[in-house]
């Protein structure tokens, strides 16, 4: 559930709301499925940091700040509840941080952060 793919040819990036049998086709070749990684080189610059706040969450990305240059940097974070998606977008020269308000009662599940070079990555609360 809530999976990405990327087009291998125009690199589209599509989310899957509810996860089906049929083959995802894009440019005429099957889309790539974006895995979650959780420890790999670099994951200090890439995991999303999570911290309680009043009202809700802070993320960062990462422990060490990624860089936010034009050829690299995050282009979102998602934040994923039970009941909830957020979803906050970057562009390069911005800081890859942001306060998200969870709903009363909400659980957080999970944070991803999406480098265009270095690919998803996610770490729980
Ligand atoms: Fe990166």
């Amino acid at each position: 559930m809530l999976s990405l793919y990327s087009c291998p040819v125009c690199n589209k990036i599509i989310l899957v709301v509810q996860d089906g049998k049929g083959e995802l086709v894009c440019c005429n070749k099957p889309m790539i499925r974006l895995e979650e990684k959780t420890a790999d080189a670099g994951k200090e610059k890439h995991l999303p940091v999570i911290e309680k706040v009043a009202g809700g969450i802070k993320v960062k990305v990462g422990a060490v700040p990624h860089p936010m240059e034009k050829e690299h940097y995050i282009r979102w974070v998602e934040v994923i509840g039970d009941t909830f998606l957020f979803t906050q977008t970057f562009t390069p020269g911005n800081a890859p941080e942001k306060v998200f308000v969870v709903p009363p009662g909400g659980h957080v599940q999970k944070v991803r952060a999406l480098c265009n070079v270095h690919g998803l990555w996610a770490a729980k609360p």
